[in-house]
Protein backbone atom coordinates (compact mmCIF):
# COMPACT_ATOMS: atom_id res chain seq x y z
CA UNK A 1 0.00 0.00 0.00
CA UNK A 2 2.69 2.19 1.36
CA UNK A 3 4.85 1.42 -1.43
CA UNK A 4 2.12 2.11 -4.34
CA UNK A 5 1.47 5.73 -2.43
CA UNK A 6 5.42 6.41 -2.36
CA UNK A 7 5.09 4.96 -6.88
CA UNK A 8 2.20 7.27 -7.27
CA UNK A 9 3.83 10.35 -5.66
CA UNK A 10 6.92 9.95 -7.75
CA UNK A 11 5.41 9.57 -11.04
CA UNK A 12 3.49 12.76 -9.50
CA UNK A 13 6.39 14.64 -8.85
CA UNK A 14 8.17 13.77 -12.75
CA UNK A 15 4.76 14.29 -14.33
CA UNK A 16 4.84 17.66 -16.54
CA UNK A 17 1.93 19.08 -14.00
CA UNK A 18 3.36 17.73 -10.69
CA UNK A 19 6.62 19.91 -11.93
CA UNK A 20 4.90 22.80 -12.99
CA UNK A 21 2.85 22.98 -9.55
CA UNK A 22 6.14 22.38 -7.46
CA UNK A 23 8.08 24.99 -9.34
CA UNK A 24 5.25 27.53 -9.39
CA UNK A 25 4.29 27.37 -5.73
CA UNK A 26 7.94 27.70 -4.72
CA UNK A 27 8.31 30.87 -6.57
CA UNK A 28 5.35 32.19 -4.92
CA UNK A 29 6.14 30.70 -0.95
CA UNK A 30 9.66 32.36 -1.62
CA UNK A 31 8.48 35.72 -3.24
CA UNK A 32 5.33 35.89 -0.52
CA UNK A 33 7.83 34.90 2.10
CA UNK A 34 10.76 37.51 1.23
CA UNK A 35 7.98 40.32 -0.03
CA UNK A 36 6.11 40.05 3.77
CA UNK A 37 8.99 39.76 5.17
CA UNK A 38 10.55 43.36 4.11
CA UNK A 39 7.46 44.71 4.44
CA UNK A 40 7.07 43.89 8.24
CA UNK A 41 10.65 44.80 8.87
CA UNK A 42 10.20 48.00 7.35
CA UNK A 43 6.89 48.58 9.24
CA UNK A 44 8.52 47.41 12.42
CA UNK A 45 11.43 50.16 11.90
CA UNK A 46 8.98 52.88 11.05
CA UNK A 47 7.54 52.28 14.26
CA UNK A 48 10.45 52.05 15.94
CA UNK A 49 11.89 55.31 14.67
CA UNK A 50 8.57 56.90 15.85
CA UNK A 51 8.82 55.84 18.99
CA UNK A 52 12.67 57.49 19.83
CA UNK A 53 11.20 60.07 18.11
CA UNK A 54 8.84 60.45 20.30
CA UNK A 55 11.39 59.70 23.24
CA UNK A 56 13.65 62.30 21.80
CA UNK A 57 10.95 64.83 22.26
CA UNK A 58 9.81 64.05 26.03
CA UNK A 59 13.49 63.95 26.81
CA UNK A 60 14.22 67.67 25.33
CA UNK A 61 11.08 69.02 26.82
CA UNK A 62 12.28 67.36 29.95
CA UNK A 63 15.77 68.68 30.25
CA UNK A 64 15.16 72.56 28.97
CA UNK A 65 12.08 72.29 31.84
CA UNK A 66 14.18 70.99 34.41
CA UNK A 67 17.32 72.81 33.77
CA UNK A 68 15.56 75.84 34.24
CA UNK A 69 14.78 74.91 37.38
CA UNK A 70 17.87 73.96 38.66
CA UNK A 71 19.66 77.16 37.76
CA UNK A 72 16.71 79.22 39.68
CA UNK A 73 17.38 77.04 42.59
CA UNK A 74 21.12 77.88 42.22
CA UNK A 75 20.55 81.62 42.12
CA UNK A 76 18.60 81.01 45.13
CA UNK A 77 15.51 81.79 43.39
CA UNK A 78 13.89 78.92 44.25
CA UNK A 79 14.84 77.19 48.08
CA UNK A 80 15.20 73.33 48.12
CA UNK A 81 11.74 72.10 48.91
CA UNK A 82 10.24 74.24 46.31
CA UNK A 83 12.45 72.63 43.97
CA UNK A 84 11.59 69.41 45.23
CA UNK A 85 7.36 70.03 45.05
CA UNK A 86 8.14 71.51 41.46
CA UNK A 87 9.93 68.49 40.47
CA UNK A 88 6.87 65.88 41.97
CA UNK A 89 4.71 67.91 40.11
CA UNK A 90 6.18 67.79 36.78
CA UNK A 91 6.58 64.15 37.27
CA UNK A 92 3.16 63.68 37.56
CA UNK A 93 2.30 66.12 35.34
CA UNK A 94 4.48 64.40 32.98
CA UNK A 95 3.03 61.05 33.73
CA UNK A 96 -0.69 61.84 33.56
CA UNK A 97 -0.12 63.44 29.72
CA UNK A 98 1.52 60.58 28.57
CA UNK A 99 0.44 57.05 29.97
CA UNK A 100 2.71 55.02 28.27
CA UNK A 101 4.87 56.81 30.91
CA UNK A 102 5.69 54.27 33.48
CA UNK A 103 8.28 55.66 35.49
CA UNK A 104 9.82 59.00 35.82
CA UNK A 105 13.26 59.99 38.27
CA UNK A 106 15.03 62.35 39.09
CA UNK A 107 18.76 62.50 40.46
CA UNK A 108 21.35 65.02 41.26
CA UNK A 109 24.88 64.91 39.79
CA UNK A 110 25.92 62.48 42.92
CA UNK A 111 22.87 60.31 42.58
CA UNK A 112 20.65 61.30 44.95
CA UNK A 113 16.69 60.67 43.89
CA UNK A 114 15.25 64.12 44.19
CA UNK A 115 11.95 62.92 42.87
CA UNK A 116 10.54 60.27 41.81
CA UNK A 117 7.25 58.28 40.63
CA UNK A 118 8.66 54.99 42.49
CA UNK A 119 7.81 56.98 46.40
CA UNK A 120 9.75 54.38 48.06
CA UNK A 121 13.06 56.02 46.30
CA UNK A 122 13.08 59.07 47.97
CA UNK A 123 16.05 60.29 49.56
CA UNK A 124 17.89 57.01 48.38
CA UNK A 125 21.21 57.13 46.17
CA UNK A 126 21.65 56.17 43.44
CA UNK A 127 24.86 55.00 42.55
CA UNK A 128 25.04 56.48 38.88
CA UNK A 129 28.46 56.18 37.93
CA UNK A 130 27.82 52.21 37.98
CA UNK A 131 25.05 52.41 35.91
CA UNK A 132 26.15 51.86 32.31
CA UNK A 133 23.45 54.58 31.10
CA UNK A 134 23.68 56.85 33.21
CA UNK A 135 27.33 56.93 33.65
CA UNK A 136 27.80 57.56 29.92
CA UNK A 137 25.12 60.35 29.70
CA UNK A 138 27.17 62.05 32.75
CA UNK A 139 30.18 61.03 30.61
CA UNK A 140 29.45 63.19 27.20
CA UNK A 141 26.62 65.07 28.17
CA UNK A 142 24.26 63.23 25.64
CA UNK A 143 20.68 61.23 25.37
CA UNK A 144 20.96 57.89 25.31
CA UNK A 145 17.51 55.86 24.93
CA UNK A 146 17.91 51.76 25.31
CA UNK A 147 15.02 49.31 25.11
CA UNK A 148 14.92 47.44 27.73
CA UNK A 149 12.72 45.57 30.07
CA UNK A 150 10.63 46.89 33.29
CA UNK A 151 8.02 45.11 35.59
CA UNK A 152 7.96 42.67 32.81
CA UNK A 153 6.69 45.08 30.29
CA UNK A 154 9.04 46.64 27.20
CA UNK A 155 9.87 50.00 27.16
CA UNK A 156 12.24 52.38 26.26
CA UNK A 157 14.75 53.64 28.95
CA UNK A 158 15.34 57.36 28.28
CA UNK A 159 18.15 58.57 30.44
CA UNK A 160 19.05 62.41 29.89
CA UNK A 161 21.69 64.45 31.44
CA UNK A 162 20.44 67.95 32.45
CA UNK A 163 23.10 70.27 31.37
CA UNK A 164 23.95 73.61 30.24
CA UNK A 165 27.01 73.84 28.14
CA UNK A 166 29.40 71.36 30.32
CA UNK A 167 27.48 72.23 33.78
CA UNK A 168 25.54 69.35 34.64
CA UNK A 169 22.73 69.20 37.64
CA UNK A 170 21.63 66.01 37.35
CA UNK A 171 20.18 63.20 35.18
CA UNK A 172 16.39 62.81 34.72
CA UNK A 173 15.39 59.17 33.90
CA UNK A 174 11.78 58.04 31.83
CA UNK A 175 10.77 55.23 31.23
CA UNK A 176 8.52 54.89 28.17
CA UNK A 177 6.09 51.69 27.40
CA UNK A 178 7.03 49.90 23.98
CA UNK A 179 4.15 47.72 24.93
CA UNK A 180 1.02 49.02 21.99
CA UNK A 181 4.05 49.65 19.60
CA UNK A 182 4.94 45.85 19.77
CA UNK A 183 1.44 44.73 20.33
CA UNK A 184 0.85 47.13 16.98
CA UNK A 185 3.79 45.48 15.13
CA UNK A 186 2.77 42.00 16.17
CA UNK A 187 -1.25 42.36 15.18
CA UNK A 188 0.27 43.56 11.69
CA UNK A 189 2.45 40.78 11.22
CA UNK A 190 -0.71 38.45 12.17
CA UNK A 191 -2.85 40.44 9.32
CA UNK A 192 0.28 39.95 6.85
CA UNK A 193 0.39 36.28 7.11
CA UNK A 194 -3.26 35.54 7.08
CA UNK A 195 -3.38 37.60 4.05
CA UNK A 196 -0.02 35.87 2.67
CA UNK A 197 -1.72 32.49 3.09
CA UNK A 198 -4.93 33.26 1.72
CA UNK A 199 -3.36 34.84 -1.38
CA UNK A 200 -1.31 31.59 -1.55
CA UNK A 201 -3.83 28.96 -1.31
CA UNK A 202 -6.03 31.32 -3.99
CA UNK A 203 -3.07 30.94 -6.26
CA UNK A 204 -2.49 27.31 -5.50
CA UNK A 205 -5.61 26.72 -6.28
CA UNK A 206 -5.42 28.70 -9.68
CA UNK A 207 -2.46 27.22 -10.67
CA UNK A 208 -3.25 23.50 -10.18
CA UNK A 209 -6.41 24.05 -11.89
CA UNK A 210 -4.10 25.97 -14.83
CA UNK A 211 -1.42 22.90 -14.91
CA UNK A 212 -4.49 20.27 -14.58
CA UNK A 213 -6.13 22.10 -17.86
CA UNK A 214 -2.82 22.74 -20.15
CA UNK A 215 -1.67 19.44 -19.11
CA UNK A 216 -4.87 17.50 -19.91
CA UNK A 217 -4.05 17.16 -23.69
CA UNK A 218 -0.59 15.91 -22.95
CA UNK A 219 -1.54 13.24 -20.85
CA UNK A 220 -4.63 11.91 -23.11
CA UNK A 221 -1.68 11.63 -25.99
CA UNK A 222 0.18 9.64 -23.31
CA UNK A 223 -2.40 7.46 -22.35
CA UNK A 224 -3.05 6.51 -25.86
CA UNK A 225 1.41 5.69 -26.65
CA UNK A 226 0.42 3.75 -23.03
CA UNK A 227 -2.06 2.19 -24.29
CA UNK A 228 -0.51 1.29 -27.89
CA UNK A 229 2.71 0.30 -26.04
CA UNK A 230 0.79 -2.58 -23.76
CA UNK A 231 -1.62 -3.67 -26.23
CA UNK A 232 0.73 -3.20 -29.41
CA UNK A 233 -2.26 -2.79 -31.17
CA UNK A 234 -2.40 0.77 -33.11
CA UNK A 235 -5.98 -0.10 -35.02
CA UNK A 236 -7.39 0.34 -31.82
CA UNK A 237 -10.42 3.40 -31.56
CA UNK A 238 -8.83 6.23 -29.24
CA UNK A 239 -10.71 8.90 -27.86
CA UNK A 240 -11.05 12.22 -30.08
CA UNK A 241 -8.61 14.92 -28.70
CA UNK A 242 -9.95 18.47 -28.69
CA UNK A 243 -8.60 20.80 -31.79
CA UNK A 244 -6.46 23.82 -30.34
CA UNK A 245 -4.69 26.51 -31.72
CA UNK A 246 -1.66 26.45 -29.42
CA UNK A 247 1.35 24.39 -29.29
CA UNK A 248 -0.07 21.52 -27.70
CA UNK A 249 -2.75 21.72 -30.67
CA UNK A 250 0.54 21.36 -32.79
CA UNK A 251 1.76 18.31 -30.82
CA UNK A 252 -1.05 16.29 -31.16
CA UNK A 253 -1.42 17.27 -34.65
CA UNK A 254 1.88 16.23 -35.35
CA UNK A 255 1.11 12.69 -33.01
CA UNK A 256 -1.96 12.37 -35.07
CA UNK A 257 0.07 12.33 -37.93
CA UNK A 258 2.95 10.14 -36.73
CA UNK A 259 0.36 7.49 -35.83
CA UNK A 260 -1.60 7.51 -39.51
CA UNK A 261 2.17 6.95 -40.71
CA UNK A 262 2.79 4.02 -37.95
CA UNK A 263 -0.96 2.28 -38.91
CA UNK A 264 -0.36 2.75 -42.50
CA UNK A 265 3.47 1.10 -41.92
CA UNK A 266 2.19 -1.22 -39.78
CA UNK A 267 -0.52 -2.67 -42.36
CA UNK A 268 2.05 -2.78 -44.82
CA UNK A 269 4.28 -4.88 -42.84
CA UNK A 270 1.30 -7.54 -42.03
CA UNK A 271 1.21 -8.06 -45.92
CA UNK A 272 4.64 -8.34 -46.58
CA UNK A 273 4.89 -10.45 -43.48
CA UNK A 274 1.30 -12.42 -45.19
CA UNK A 275 3.10 -12.86 -48.89
CA UNK A 276 6.53 -14.17 -47.51
CA UNK A 277 4.71 -16.36 -45.06
CA UNK A 278 2.71 -18.17 -48.04
CA UNK A 279 6.19 -18.29 -49.75
CA UNK A 280 7.84 -19.83 -47.34
CA UNK A 281 5.04 -21.83 -46.39
CA UNK A 282 4.44 -23.47 -50.27
CA UNK A 283 8.55 -24.51 -50.13
CA UNK A 284 7.93 -26.53 -46.66
CA UNK A 285 5.01 -27.87 -48.05
CA UNK A 286 7.22 -29.04 -51.02
CA UNK A 287 9.85 -30.24 -48.69
CA UNK A 288 7.57 -31.94 -46.60
CA UNK A 289 4.78 -33.53 -49.83
CA UNK A 290 8.59 -35.63 -50.43
CA UNK A 291 7.91 -37.18 -46.97
CA UNK A 292 4.09 -37.47 -46.90
CA UNK A 293 4.30 -39.15 -50.27
CA UNK A 294 6.43 -42.09 -48.69
CA UNK A 295 4.52 -41.86 -45.42
CA UNK A 296 1.52 -42.15 -47.61
CA UNK A 297 3.09 -45.15 -49.95
CA UNK A 298 3.37 -47.54 -47.01
CA UNK A 299 -0.15 -47.78 -46.22
CA UNK A 300 -1.56 -47.77 -50.07
CA UNK A 301 0.47 -50.96 -50.49
CA UNK A 302 -0.88 -52.37 -47.45
CA UNK A 303 -4.00 -51.78 -48.81
CA UNK A 304 -3.25 -52.81 -52.54
CA UNK A 305 -1.80 -56.16 -51.13
CA UNK A 306 -5.44 -56.36 -49.10
CA UNK A 307 -7.36 -55.50 -51.70
CA UNK A 308 -5.68 -58.42 -54.15
CA UNK A 309 -6.26 -60.82 -51.09
CA UNK A 310 -10.06 -59.75 -50.97
CA UNK A 311 -10.02 -60.03 -55.01
CA UNK A 312 -9.48 -64.32 -54.42
CA UNK A 313 -12.73 -65.66 -54.97
CA UNK A 314 -11.93 -68.27 -51.82
CA UNK A 315 -11.54 -65.97 -48.74
CA UNK A 316 -13.38 -66.71 -45.87
CA UNK A 317 -15.86 -64.59 -44.14
CA UNK A 318 -13.35 -64.10 -41.24
CA UNK A 319 -10.25 -63.29 -43.35
CA UNK A 320 -12.53 -60.78 -45.72
CA UNK A 321 -13.10 -58.92 -42.73
CA UNK A 322 -9.67 -58.66 -41.34
CA UNK A 323 -8.73 -57.29 -44.64
CA UNK A 324 -11.38 -54.67 -44.83
CA UNK A 325 -10.48 -53.56 -41.27
CA UNK A 326 -6.37 -53.31 -42.59
CA UNK A 327 -7.94 -51.39 -45.88
CA UNK A 328 -9.70 -48.73 -43.60
CA UNK A 329 -6.78 -48.55 -41.14
CA UNK A 330 -4.32 -47.29 -44.28
CA UNK A 331 -7.06 -45.61 -45.21
CA UNK A 332 -7.77 -43.81 -42.04
CA UNK A 333 -3.94 -43.04 -41.82
CA UNK A 334 -3.47 -41.71 -45.06
CA UNK A 335 -6.47 -39.25 -44.21
CA UNK A 336 -4.59 -38.28 -40.74
CA UNK A 337 -1.60 -37.22 -43.23
CA UNK A 338 -3.26 -35.63 -46.09
CA UNK A 339 -5.74 -33.60 -43.30
CA UNK A 340 -2.45 -32.26 -41.49
CA UNK A 341 -0.67 -31.30 -44.90
CA UNK A 342 -3.94 -29.04 -45.94
CA UNK A 343 -4.19 -27.97 -42.41
CA UNK A 344 -0.63 -26.70 -42.72
CA UNK A 345 -1.30 -24.89 -45.98
CA UNK A 346 -4.56 -23.62 -45.53
CA UNK A 347 -4.11 -19.71 -46.58
CA UNK A 348 -6.31 -17.89 -43.79
CA UNK A 349 -6.14 -14.31 -42.20
CA UNK A 350 -5.16 -14.17 -38.48
CA UNK A 351 -7.72 -15.86 -36.45
CA UNK A 352 -6.91 -16.38 -32.56
CA UNK A 353 -8.30 -19.05 -31.11
CA UNK A 354 -8.07 -21.38 -28.20
CA UNK A 355 -5.89 -24.37 -29.29
CA UNK A 356 -4.36 -27.03 -27.14
CA UNK A 357 -0.51 -26.82 -27.75
CA UNK A 358 0.83 -29.90 -26.98
CA UNK A 359 -1.91 -31.36 -29.11
CA UNK A 360 -1.08 -29.25 -32.07
CA UNK A 361 3.04 -30.40 -31.47
CA UNK A 362 2.06 -33.86 -31.49
CA UNK A 363 0.26 -33.38 -35.10
CA UNK A 364 3.13 -31.49 -36.75
CA UNK A 365 5.67 -33.84 -35.72
CA UNK A 366 3.55 -36.58 -37.11
CA UNK A 367 4.28 -34.79 -40.23
CA UNK A 368 7.43 -34.80 -39.69
CA UNK A 369 8.03 -38.18 -38.78
CA UNK A 370 9.37 -39.11 -42.12
CA UNK A 371 12.33 -36.49 -42.49
CA UNK A 372 13.63 -37.26 -39.35
CA UNK A 373 13.68 -41.38 -39.63
CA UNK A 374 15.08 -41.24 -42.72
CA UNK A 375 17.78 -38.87 -41.20
CA UNK A 376 18.03 -40.92 -38.06
CA UNK A 377 17.02 -38.28 -36.14
CA UNK A 378 15.21 -39.45 -32.73
CA UNK A 379 12.53 -37.15 -31.84
CA UNK A 380 11.58 -36.57 -27.76
CA UNK A 381 9.01 -35.01 -26.49
CA UNK A 382 8.66 -33.64 -23.02
CA UNK A 383 5.18 -32.02 -23.56
CA UNK A 384 4.19 -30.54 -19.98
CA UNK A 385 0.74 -31.27 -18.91
CA UNK A 386 0.63 -27.85 -17.32
CA UNK A 387 -0.33 -25.57 -20.46
CA UNK A 388 -4.18 -25.79 -20.97
CA UNK A 389 -5.19 -24.14 -24.21
CA UNK A 390 -3.57 -21.09 -25.75
CA UNK A 391 -5.02 -18.50 -27.79
CA UNK A 392 -3.19 -18.40 -30.95
CA UNK A 393 -3.41 -18.37 -34.88
CA UNK A 394 -3.14 -21.96 -35.32
CA UNK A 395 -2.38 -22.07 -38.86
CA UNK A 396 0.17 -19.42 -38.34
CA UNK A 397 2.02 -20.50 -35.33
CA UNK A 398 1.80 -23.80 -36.73
CA UNK A 399 4.01 -22.66 -39.67
CA UNK A 400 6.56 -21.61 -36.93
CA UNK A 401 6.70 -24.33 -35.65
CA UNK A 402 7.35 -26.31 -38.48
CA UNK A 403 9.86 -24.24 -39.87
CA UNK A 404 12.12 -24.40 -36.46
CA UNK A 405 11.76 -27.86 -36.76
CA UNK A 406 13.06 -28.49 -40.13
CA UNK A 407 15.44 -25.87 -39.79
CA UNK A 408 16.99 -28.51 -36.78
CA UNK A 409 16.03 -31.24 -38.72
CA UNK A 410 18.20 -30.01 -41.88
CA UNK A 411 20.95 -28.77 -39.25
CA UNK A 412 21.36 -32.67 -38.03
CA UNK A 413 22.83 -34.30 -41.02
CA UNK A 414 24.07 -37.92 -39.60
CA UNK A 415 21.79 -38.22 -36.70
CA UNK A 416 20.87 -36.55 -33.49
CA UNK A 417 18.33 -36.01 -31.54
CA UNK A 418 15.03 -33.09 -31.77
CA UNK A 419 14.18 -32.07 -28.57
CA UNK A 420 10.59 -30.43 -28.39
CA UNK A 421 9.69 -29.01 -24.78
CA UNK A 422 6.68 -27.03 -23.52
CA UNK A 423 6.21 -25.34 -20.46
CA UNK A 424 4.37 -22.74 -18.77
CA UNK A 425 6.53 -19.71 -16.94
CA UNK A 426 5.42 -16.88 -15.69
CA UNK A 427 2.63 -16.14 -17.78
CA UNK A 428 3.98 -17.63 -20.55
CA UNK A 429 4.43 -20.56 -22.21
CA UNK A 430 7.45 -21.20 -23.79
CA UNK A 431 8.08 -24.14 -26.70
CA UNK A 432 11.75 -24.53 -26.73
CA UNK A 433 13.00 -26.86 -29.89
CA UNK A 434 16.42 -28.12 -29.41
CA UNK A 435 18.46 -30.05 -31.63
CA UNK A 436 21.99 -31.50 -32.01
CA UNK A 437 23.26 -30.23 -35.03
CA UNK A 438 26.14 -27.89 -36.25
CA UNK A 439 25.28 -25.30 -34.73
CA UNK A 440 25.07 -21.29 -35.94
CA UNK A 441 28.17 -19.39 -35.87
CA UNK A 442 28.46 -16.35 -34.03
CA UNK A 443 29.32 -13.69 -37.02
CA UNK A 444 25.91 -14.65 -38.54
CA UNK A 445 23.68 -15.32 -35.50
CA UNK A 446 22.57 -11.56 -35.83
CA UNK A 447 21.58 -12.20 -39.35
CA UNK A 448 19.46 -15.22 -39.01
CA UNK A 449 16.31 -13.47 -38.91
CA UNK A 450 16.54 -10.96 -42.16
CA UNK A 451 14.99 -11.79 -44.93
CA UNK A 452 16.35 -13.82 -47.43
CA UNK A 453 19.15 -14.84 -45.73
CA UNK A 454 20.01 -18.30 -45.89
CA UNK A 455 23.18 -20.85 -45.64
CA UNK A 456 21.40 -23.38 -47.79
CA UNK A 457 21.78 -24.42 -51.50
CA UNK A 458 19.15 -22.89 -54.18
CA UNK A 459 15.96 -25.53 -53.29
CA UNK A 460 16.90 -26.23 -49.74
CA UNK A 461 16.17 -23.03 -48.46
CA UNK A 462 14.44 -19.70 -49.12
CA UNK A 463 15.54 -17.74 -45.88
CA UNK A 464 12.61 -16.65 -44.81
CA UNK A 465 11.55 -19.58 -42.50
CA UNK A 466 12.78 -17.24 -39.55
CA UNK A 467 12.11 -13.60 -40.12
CA UNK A 468 8.34 -14.53 -40.89
CA UNK A 469 8.53 -16.75 -37.95
CA UNK A 470 9.69 -13.67 -35.61
CA UNK A 471 6.73 -11.70 -37.71
CA UNK A 472 3.85 -14.21 -36.73
CA UNK A 473 5.17 -14.39 -33.13
CA UNK A 474 5.18 -10.68 -32.64
CA UNK A 475 1.48 -10.84 -33.85
CA UNK A 476 1.18 -12.69 -30.75
CA UNK A 477 2.69 -10.74 -28.04
CA UNK A 478 5.59 -13.34 -28.02
CA UNK A 479 9.56 -13.56 -28.61
CA UNK A 480 11.82 -15.85 -29.90
CA UNK A 481 15.04 -16.66 -28.56
CA UNK A 482 17.91 -18.41 -29.53
CA UNK A 483 20.95 -20.36 -28.05
CA UNK A 484 23.57 -21.79 -30.31
CA UNK A 485 26.67 -23.98 -29.94
CA UNK A 486 29.14 -24.49 -32.56
CA UNK A 487 29.19 -28.39 -32.59
CA UNK A 488 26.88 -28.97 -30.20
CA UNK A 489 23.71 -27.83 -31.15
CA UNK A 490 21.06 -25.17 -31.25
CA UNK A 491 18.07 -23.99 -29.39
CA UNK A 492 15.47 -22.11 -30.11
CA UNK A 493 12.62 -20.51 -27.41
CA UNK A 494 9.09 -19.22 -28.12
CA UNK A 495 7.32 -17.44 -25.75
CA UNK A 496 3.79 -16.80 -25.90
CA UNK A 497 1.35 -15.19 -23.67
CA UNK A 498 -0.70 -17.52 -21.76
CA UNK A 499 -3.63 -15.60 -22.18
N1 LIG B 1 18.64 -25.21 -36.03
C1 LIG B 1 19.55 -24.55 -36.73
N2 LIG B 1 20.86 -24.97 -36.76
C2 LIG B 1 21.78 -24.32 -37.47
N3 LIG B 1 21.51 -23.23 -38.24
C3 LIG B 1 20.27 -22.77 -38.28
C4 LIG B 1 19.21 -23.41 -37.54
N4 LIG B 1 18.06 -22.70 -37.75
C5 LIG B 1 18.39 -21.70 -38.60
N5 LIG B 1 19.68 -21.74 -38.92
C6 LIG B 1 20.41 -20.79 -39.79
O1 LIG B 1 19.55 -19.67 -40.04
C7 LIG B 1 19.42 -19.47 -41.44
C8 LIG B 1 18.06 -18.89 -41.73
O2 LIG B 1 17.02 -19.79 -41.48
P1 LIG B 1 15.66 -19.64 -42.21
O3 LIG B 1 15.20 -18.24 -42.05
O4 LIG B 1 14.75 -20.70 -41.73
O5 LIG B 1 16.00 -19.82 -43.71
P2 LIG B 1 16.38 -21.17 -44.49
O6 LIG B 1 16.05 -22.30 -43.60
O7 LIG B 1 15.52 -21.10 -45.69
O8 LIG B 1 17.83 -21.04 -44.78
C9 LIG B 1 19.63 -20.81 -42.03
O9 LIG B 1 20.08 -20.71 -43.36
C10 LIG B 1 20.71 -21.39 -41.09
O10 LIG B 1 21.98 -20.93 -41.49
MG1 LIG C 1 14.21 -22.58 -42.72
Amino acid sequence: MQVIMIEKLRKWVFSLQGKFIIVASTCIFIFTTVGSFLIISREESLYKRDIVNQGNVLSEISRLTLTNVMVYNELGMMDRLDLIDYLDYFIINLMERDKRIRYVAIFNDSGLVLASSDDSEYGKTHDIYTDECMNAALANLKTRIVDERFHNEPILKITVPLNIGTKCWGIIRINLSTKEVRESISSFKNEITKLVIFFSVISLLIISIGAKVLARPVSKLSKIMDSIKTHGDLEQQFPAVKDRRDEIGELQKSFLWMLQRLREADREHKKTIEVLSQTEKMVAIGRLAAGVAHEINNPLSGMTLCFKNLMEADVDHLTREKLVMAINDGLQKIKNIVGHLLDFSRMTVTEKTPVDLNNLINRLLVLLNYSASKKNIEIIKDLSGGISEILIDENKMSQVFMNIMINAVQAMDDGGRLTIRTRADDGFCVVSIADTGGGIAPDIMSHIFDPFFTTKGIGEGTGLGLSVSKGIVEQHGGTIEVDSEIGAGTTFKIKLPLV
